[in-house]
């Protein structure tokens, strides 16, 4: 089993728990806006209002992290992003791309580590990777060496060889991560990478993240570890019921609802209901 490196240490609608609008600042405040999300609607068979009508915008090298309850509209959401999924209506844009009339212009750009993990089990990590990576088109000496990177990144050097459907969840969850990557996009969206994880790779994945920050990156997070946005995140969007109910960075928003915890914010905005029509 394979060591986990350890780790160096007016956009959204006013909420509806708080009379202020959300006033959120970033220190990538004056970067450009890489993703935006505007009226956004997604109904599923006229029945379940999945998105309504969502608005966001992530600026450009920001690790924007998507919170929600279940069932929220999170990966409805990215999956539009994403071009997988048509809306009902609204707009979503890429770089200014319209990634829903034109979802093939955006598939350079971005790399989906989707919440159900997507490998072939019959393969090894590496072969996982490569193929990926050759349905990428990234030039062979070039790919032999970004996957070097990430699996050790990743802690997975040692069991690269072993055919993925003997992975435990935790390493199917870090190659899922790693073919997000292959292709080394600009834009990252990871739906709750670090589900199963033990602790260490728990670190580990973080130190990643924040390494693909340094490198220029923009990330949408989406994760039910709230600490773990908390760590991470200059700003993060808290989405319940489709729709947008706060955003700010963490810090501030610790400040404006009086508590210890970016935990303690969530609750208090979506309620300690657990969730049965999901
Ligand atoms: N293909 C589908 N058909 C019908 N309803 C769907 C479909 N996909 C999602 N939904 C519904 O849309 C709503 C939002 O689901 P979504 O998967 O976006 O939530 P989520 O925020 O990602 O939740 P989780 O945290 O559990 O992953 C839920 O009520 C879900 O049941
Ligand atoms: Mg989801």
């Amino acid at each position: 089993m394979n060591q986990i490196p350890t780790m160096p240490a007016s956009e959204s609608p006013p909420p509806p728990h708080s009379p202020q609008p959300p006033t959120a600042t970033s220190s990538k405040k004056k970067a450009p806006i890489a993703i935006s999300v505007t009226n956004l609607v997604k109904k599923f068979n006229d029945e379940v209002v999945a998105v309504d009508d969502l608005n966001l915008n992530v600026r450009r090298g920001e690790i924007y992290g998507f919170l929600g309850p279940n069932g929220a509209g999170k990966t409805t959401t990215l999956n539009i992003l994403c071009g997988l999924l048509k809306p009902t209506s609204g707009e979503a844009k890429i770089e200014d791309i319209d990634v829903i009339h034109h979802p093939e212009k955006i598939k350079t750009l971005i790399g989906v580590c989707p919440q159900e993990p997507a490998t072939f089990g019959f393969l090894s990590g590496r072969k996982n990777l490569e193929f990926f990576g050759n349905l990428h088109l990234v030039r062979k000496k070039e790919l032999k060496t970004r996957i070097d990177h990430l699996l050790e990144a990743l802690g997975l050097s040692e069991d690269a060889h072993r055919p993925v459907k003997n992975y435990s969840g935790g390493m199917v969850r870090r190659i899922n991560t790693a073919i997000a990557l292959v292709s080394d996009p600009e834009i990252v969206f990871l739906d709750e990478p670090t589900v199963a994880m033990d602790p260490q790779s728990r670190r580990a994945v973080w130190g990643f993240i924040k390494e693909l920050q340094e490198k220029g990156k923009t990330i949408i997070l989406t994760t039910h570890y709230i600490e773990e946005a908390e760590y991470l995140c200059d700003r993060v969007g808290i989405i319940d019921n489709g729709k947008l109910i706060e955003l700010g960075v963490p810090k501030e928003l610790k400040e404006k609802y009086k508590a210890k915890t970016l935990e303690d914010v969530f609750i208090q905005l979506t309620g300690r209901r657990i969730r049965e029509t999901v």
